[in-house]
């Protein structure tokens, strides 16, 4: 087994070293794009019984700042067909329809490098709300399409088996899982796509997380299932042979998030996961899933090679941090709904390079990734904070430019202390809130800095910060290779709770996955490889483009 795994992990280092941009050399990629096999961003089952969901953001009023309190200012919503709706229309449901010239695409709540898309949700659930009735669910898996915000329903359980499937979920419990179709990616991006598509899943689970604090409900991260039966379970495929189709794109399993409200007893699903695995096994699985690619130009065999040797097996060890508490994060004016700003996070195109952020809203984005017991997003994972932002600050009133650091889990200082630039200050930053471990490296001017290290992205250096996520590759990488995905989930995570931070502030975020990684360790003076910049992430006011127009995500 070690000797397997070792090799696992060595060959997920050899992956992230080859996937680096380098200023004279990208990370491999198609050159040209294949515009006539541009991949469908929307999976579907043809001939799945359709289930429409309906649309009731519009009419949710918690507030964003209700969503970061004690539990009580947000009414808890039952679980049915109505709510579960809700929280696929607040996490990876579409945001608008965009149209320039001739094209017109859509955005989602949840963002996307080159906005493709791999990433797909599925909800495993018990028979709910009295079955077919307006409100109710029937046993069973189900996969969310999003373009038409309704459920494909994969597999139904039988009069004779919906018995025992039912009697598998704690009241009020249910699982949403997510998978990637990495073709999507790597169309576009070849071998670094692999990190792209773990950044999306990062970003859909923090997006998945919020969603459910709009409805007043829990969710938890499950690290124990094997990845093969969480693909068993949502009818995936990873081969690419579906069900005796050949056509489809492979589709890899990702995770399952346990989802209850808040309140309920919680009864963790993990030991029920193989009896929902065989029973769903036993099938008929209906639908048959679309090819998103009518040829494939070119095939990046490492990125199938990565899902192969970070897929998980049954995990037996329990991670369980529990986050000390911190003072409750600072109340924002305004009781703008959390419904309307998450649809309306959009990633900025351009800033204005003159503006600059208050210093108490930089505090107050900073502290929003900082875990507090019972907070979402961070109260899903069952680990200590592993992402660092490492931030070139840039126009922030009342902060002296310059690189700053901030550490998100205070036991991690004296190590990243001793993996950066020894010449650094690390001065406390005066005025932060005495519980944000931000603190001071070195002061200077560093826009041209993150402009180049940016792959020359305007944005980089026109907005008021740009950051790089720092993370240790732990010696528990070669033996568990599957951490490498865990780092880039919690990174995309942290990338959401910038954008919808920043959009509430009034500015707005835009995640980078170009970013020449050599580059920004040699900036930040890293002298350990075990220390590595996994994503990257800028923010500032918005200039908008006029000439795009908007249209809403669904016709009502
Ligand atoms: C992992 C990731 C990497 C991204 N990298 C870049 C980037 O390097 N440059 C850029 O302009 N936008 C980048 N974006 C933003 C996407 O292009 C954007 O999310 C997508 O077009 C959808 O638009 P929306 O965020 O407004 O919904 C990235 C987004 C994600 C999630």
């Amino acid at each position: 087994m070690s000797g397997r795994a070792s090799g696992s992990g060595q060959r997920v280092l050899a992956y992230h070293e080859h996937s680096k941009h380098q200023p004279h050399r990208f990370a491999p990629g198609p050159g040209q794009l294949d515009w006539a096999n541009q991949p469908d961003p929307f999976r579907s089952y043809d001939g799945a019984p359709r289930i429409r969901l309906p649309l009731v953001a519009d009419g949710m009023k918690v507030s964003w700042n209700d969503l970061h309190h004690p539990a009580g200012r947000v009414p808890v919503w039952p679980v049915d067909r109505v709510s579960v709706g809700a929280l696929l229309e607040l996490s990876l449901g579409l945001s608008a329809w965009k149209v320039h010239g001739g094209s017109r695409w859509a955005l989602r709540c949840n963002p996307s490098s080159g906005n493709l898309h791999p990433t797909e949700g599925y909800v495993v659930v018990p028979g709910m709300g009295g079955g077919g009735r307006e409100n109710g669910l029937e046993a069973g898996v189900y996969h969310y399409f999003s373009r038409d915000h309704l459920l494909e329903q994969r597999r139904v359980l039988g009069s004779g088996e919906s018995e025992a499937w039912n009697a598998l979920f704690a009241p009020d419990h249910f699982l949403l899982g997510l998978t990637s179709i990495h073709w999507r990616e790597a169309w576009k991006y070849g071998d670094r796509a692999y990190r792209y598509c773990q950044l999306d899943v990062g970003h859909a689970i923090a997006a998945v997380r919020y969603a459910a604090a709009t409805l007043g409900w829990q969710v938890r991260l499950l690290t124990a299932p094997a990845t093969r039966d969480i693909a068993r379970l949502l009818g995936v495929t990873a081969s690419g042979v579906a069900f005796g189709l050949p056509d489809a794109e492979p589709e890899q399993a990702d995770l399952l998030l346990q989802i209850a409200p808040m309140g309920a007893d919680w009864v963790e699903l993990t030991p029920k996961v193989a009896s929902l695995v065989e029973l769903a096994g036993q099938g008929p699985w209906l639908g048959r899933p679309n090819r998103l690619s009518r040829r494939h130009g070119m095939e990046w065999p490492l990125v199938d090679e990565m899902a192969e040797v970070t897929r998980q097996p049954w995990c037996a060890i329990s991670e369980a941090f529990a986050s000390a508490p911190l003072p409750e994060l600072a109340e924002r004016d305004g009781a703008l709904s959390a419904a309307t700003l998450i649809r309306q996070r959009r990633s900025a195109q351009q800033f204005d390079a003159n503006a600059s952020l208050d210093r108490e809203a930089l505090w107050r984005i900073l502290d929003a990734t900082m875990p507090r017991p019972g907070r979402a997003p961070w109260d899903l994972l069952p680990w200590a904070p592993r992402v660092f932002p490492v931030l070139m600050i840039h126009r922030v009133s009342g902060v002296e430019p310059g690189l700053y650091l901030l550490a998100r889990d205070p036991d991690r200082i004296e190590a990243l202390r001793g993996a950066l630039d020894g010449a650094f200050r690390w001065d406390p930053v005066a005025g932060a809130p005495d519980h944000l471990p931000l603190f001071g490296l070195r002061p200077g001017a560093f826009q041209e800095s993150a402009y180049w290290l940016s792959c020359q992205q305007d944005i980089a250096s026109d907005g008021v910060l740009t950051l790089g996520m720092v993370t240790e590759f732990p010696a528990e990488l070669a033996l568990y290779p599957w951490i490498y995905r865990q780092l880039y989930w919690e990174a995309g995570m942290v990338g959401q709770t910038l954008y919808l931070e920043a959009e509430a502030a009034g500015h707005r975020g835009t995640g980078i996955g170009c970013f020449l990684d050599d580059g920004f360790h040699q900036l930040i003076g890293l002298r350990s490889d075990r220390f590595q910049t996994i994503y990257h992430f800028t923010l500032g006011t918005p200039i908008l483009d006029a000439r795009l127009s908007s249209e809403p995500p669904y016709r009502v």
